[in-house]
Formats: structure tokens, C-alpha cells, sequence
């Protein structure tokens, strides 16, 4: 049996948390797609980490980990990343495991990521600039290499090969950076990574499903940012939605039972890329101040704006959303009124769907307006004490949804989770 945690909107929803939360009813946690381009928030005893590639279960003992065939992994990111997860007194070989179909990353594939978006200009995505559009295509393009490759003995002639393709590449960019101390740093973790349990991961998570173990696949960035129905060509590169776990991991799609959707109680995007209910006043400001809105890979400050329910319950279509997850309630504790998106007005014409181009015609958002709850919500433990003006909004949105948020996150804690 596998769940499935993943993102509703354009990325940082807090999946992070809600996977350390909900992870020690689990006996495996599973990444299945995209790379170190996620930044995962927890925190541990009151500390905060930021897991890339590492998934977010990593900090219970009981839990085994697994990073899937469909992510892009970057061993220099990764060799880091566990350095970090030690810090907390975690063996990490222990309890983590490294499919053989996942696709390495290289250090060619960041040159080439930032020369492309060098070349595209104003018109650039808004990358996090690590390597993830290159990666992929050498997937789909039949080039990439594979962490099972790394028990090859020909791996060096095969990197080699590839390199020397990307550097074709990089000179009709006409890139120059010198990146040869990137290539020490990766072959120095390549021989880290060997060290880890590398796995046939497609027979280790069905052994276990057959086995009776609970699965939960964490997703990374989010529905509208996925390559085939998010916001194109202002998307990443890999299918991000449910349908990506049962290619990323390789189960089938009848074994997988919960999908929890993940939403902000309002909206951010970071990143080029159209964004209907975005917000550049002094409201946007505000949600940016009161929800720390900074990338956590980047640093880059996230564009605000108020909930958006066409792309959320588009989001909940194309998952099978079972239950969502209302995450950073809080945040709009102290504002008097909120705003929800119910519709778009585009050319003259008001539509409850997700065009195909947001960015085709400008799309103007029809609002419903709630008045705010004004009550500091963040050590509320019980549904019942949540304020009313919160839970007609909430049950709006279910109405709306025609799918129930079932958790209330009301702070950035493990304890500051509600069940409704
Ligand atoms: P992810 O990529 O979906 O895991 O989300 P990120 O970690 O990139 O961004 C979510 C941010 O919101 C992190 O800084 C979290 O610590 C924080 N966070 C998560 N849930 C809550 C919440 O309910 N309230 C508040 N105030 N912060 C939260
Ligand atoms: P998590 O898992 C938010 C955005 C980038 C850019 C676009 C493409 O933390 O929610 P890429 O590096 O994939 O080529 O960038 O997607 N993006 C994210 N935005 N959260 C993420 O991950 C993201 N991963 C990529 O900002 O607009
Ligand atoms: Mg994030």
C-alpha cells in the first residue's frame, strides 16, 4: 500500500513538514521525482534542516528511506545533505537507500542549466539553476547516467562521452566558465555515494508493499509546476503529480491509496511564470513578511498572492486527491479581510478551468471575500478551538474542493498540525 504526500500549487506548500509528521506511521518514505531543486523545511528538537534530495523521514529511526529511479540526484548535494542529516546524530547509510535507476546529475548539467537560461533572457524560467532541465532531457534523450552505472567499470569512458556532448553544448552558448574544480567535487562524491546501499529500487519498494509495509511517497515542487499540466513552459521537468509515483518508483497505479494534497492557505510562486492571484501591494508584502516567504534552495523572495481554488481543485482532479493538508493558517492570522479566487475572467469570459496558456491573455480573478479571524491561531490543538471565521473558510473551500481539508498546519512545528 503506498500514500502519497505532494504539493497542490507552485511548490514550498510545506510537504516537508507534513512528511516528518505523518512519517512514523510509515515504514518506508519514497522521493520519486525531481532533484536537489526542492528545499524541504523541518524541524528537529527546534532546528532547522533543509532536505534537497534526502527524503523527509530521514529523522525517525523506524522509517527506511529511499530515493527513487525518477529523481535527478546530485552527488555533491547529496554528500552535503547527509553531512547535515549526521549533525542530528543520524546514521543515514542506515536507514537510506538509493535506487539504481535514479539519474545522477552532473556537474555539466548545471553549466548547461544556467547557459540556457542565460541564453533565453527575459524569458528565462527562473531555474534554480541545478542542472534539473538538462538532467531530465539527457533522460528522455537516452544519454544519462545512472547511479547503477557507477558499478560499471566503464564508467569513466561513459562520462567522459557524455561530457564531451555537453561541451558542444556549452561552446554554442558560448559558456566559458571554468568548471573543473565542479568535476573534482563531483568525482569526490561519486566515491560517497558508492558507499550507500544502492538498490534494485522497483523489487525493494513492491518486496515491501507485498510484505504488508505502508509506503509514502513525498512529492517535490507541485502540481502546476509539473512538465505535462502545470504552467508550461514555466514548469520543471518531471511529472510531479500521483501519476509520476507509479513511474518514479515503479509501483502500480492500484496500490496507491491516500493522495494528500498540500496547499497553503493562501499562494506563492518562485520562478518566472504566470501566477493569476498574485498580489504586488502591500498585501503581497505582508503575506511575504508574515510567512518568511524566501526560497529554501534559493533564497529568493516567493511571489505572494491569495488562494487560488481553479488550479487547486484542477490540482485535486489530476492527483485523486483524497484529503488536503491546509497548511500556514496562521499566516493570515492578523489580516481582516480574505480574498479567494472562485474564477478567472479571460477575453470577456469568466471560466472555472485552467487554460491551456495562462500567459496567452491576461486572466483577471473573480473573488469571494472573508472576513478574517483576527485570533493568534498558532498554539491552537484541537479543531474545536479553531476560530469560526477559519472554519467557514475552510469549509468553503471544501464545498468548492468537493475534497476536504483534513489537517490544519498552524505553525512550522512537528506538534502544529490539527485534525479536523
Ligand atoms: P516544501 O518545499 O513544500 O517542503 O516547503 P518549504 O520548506 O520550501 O516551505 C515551507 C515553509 O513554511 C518552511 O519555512 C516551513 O518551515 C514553513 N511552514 C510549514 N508549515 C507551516 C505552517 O503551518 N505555518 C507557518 N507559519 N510556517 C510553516
Ligand atoms: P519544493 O519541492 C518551488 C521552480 C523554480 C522555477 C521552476 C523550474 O521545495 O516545493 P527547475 O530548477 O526545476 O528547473 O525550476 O520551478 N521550482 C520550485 N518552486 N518549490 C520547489 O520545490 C521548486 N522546484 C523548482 O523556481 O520557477
Ligand atoms: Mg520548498
Amino acid at each position: 500500500m503506498v500514500d502519497v504526500i505532494l504539493g497542490l500549487q507552485w511548490g514550498d506548500e510545506g510537504k516537508g513538514k507534513v512528511v516528518d509528521y505523518f512519517a512514523p506511521s510509515y515504514d518506508i518514505v519514497a522521493r520519486f521525482q525531481g532533484g536537489p531543486n526542492a528545499g524541504h523545511t523541518l524541524y528537529i528538537d527546534g532546528k532547522k534542516v533543509v532536505l534537497h534530495q534526502i527524503p523527509s523521514g530521514i529523522f525517525h529511526q523506524g522509517t527506511q528511506n529511499i530515493i527513487g529511479g525518477g529523481v535527478v540526484l546530485d552527488p555533491v548535494i547529496f554528500k552535503k545533505e547527509c553531512a547535515t542529516v549526521e549533525s542530528f546524530g543520524i546514521d543515514v547509510r542506515k536507514n537510506l537507500f538509493v535506487s539504481h535507476r535514479t539519474n545522477l546529475i552532473l556537474p555539466t548539467h548545471r553549466a548547461l542549466d544556467k547557459a540556457s537560461e542565460l541564453y533565453k533572457g527575459e524569458g528565462k524560467i527562473g531555474s534554480t539553476l541545478k542542472g534539473i532541465g538538462p538532467a531530465y532531457m539527457d533522460k528522455t534523450g537516452r544519454n544519462a547516467l545512472r547511479v547503477g552505472d557507477l558499478l560499471n567499470k566503464n564508467f569513466t569512458s561513459q562520462y567522459i562521452k557524455l561530457r564531451l556532448k555537453h561541451q558542444k553544448l556549452l561552446d554554442n552558448f558560448n559558456f566559458t566558465e571554468d568548471i573543473s574544480s565542479w568535476e573534482d567535487d563531483f568525482f569526490e562524491a561519486l566515491e560517497y555515494l558508492r558507499s550507500f546501499q544502492i538498490v534494485n529500487g522497483e523489487y525493494f519498494i513492491n518486496n515491501k508493499i507485498s510484505e504488508g509495509k505502508k509506503v509514502l511517497a513525498e512529492g517535490a515542487q507541485a502540481a502546476m509546476l509539473d512538465i505535462d499540466f502545470g504552467t508550461y513552459p514555466y514548469v520543471t521537468s518531471s511529472n510531479t503529480i500521483s501519476a509520476g509515483v507509479c513511474t518514479g518508483l515503479g509501483v502500480a497505479p492500484q496500490k496507491i491509496k491516500q493522495v494528500l494534497g498540500v496547499t497553503k492557505s493562501y499562494c506563492t510562486r518562485v520562478g518566472s511564470g504566470p501566477f493569476p492571484t498574485e498580489l504586488e501591494d502591500n498585501t503581497g508584502e505582508e503575506l511575504r513578511k508574515l510567512g518568511n516567504e524566501f526560497g529554501a534552495t534559493t533564497g529568493r523572495p516567493r511571489r505572494c498572492g491569495w488562494i487560488d481554488l481553479v488550479a487547486l481543485k484542477y490540482a485535486c482532479m489530476i492527483n485523486g486527491v483524497t484529503d488536503i493538508v491546509m497548511t500556514k493558517a496562521d499566516v493570515l492570522d492578523s489580516f481582516d479581510e480574505l480574498k479567494i479566487c472562485t474564477s478567472y475572467t479571460i477575453d470577456n469570459k469568466e471560466t472555472q478551468e485552467v487554460p491551456l496558456q495562462m500567459e496567452r491573455s491576461p486572466i483577471t480573478p473573480n473573488y469571494k471575500i472573508f472576513k478574517g479571524w483576527n485570533t493568534d491561531t498558532s498554539s491552537i490543538k484541537e479543531a474545536n478551538e479553531l476560530p469560526q471565521n477559519m472554519k467557514d473558510y475552510i469549509a468553503y473551500l471544501n464545498a468548492y474542493l468537493g475534497t476536504n481539508v483534513k489537517y490544519v498546519s498552524n505553525g512550522p512545528g512537528r506538534d502544529q498540525l490539527i485534525i479536523l
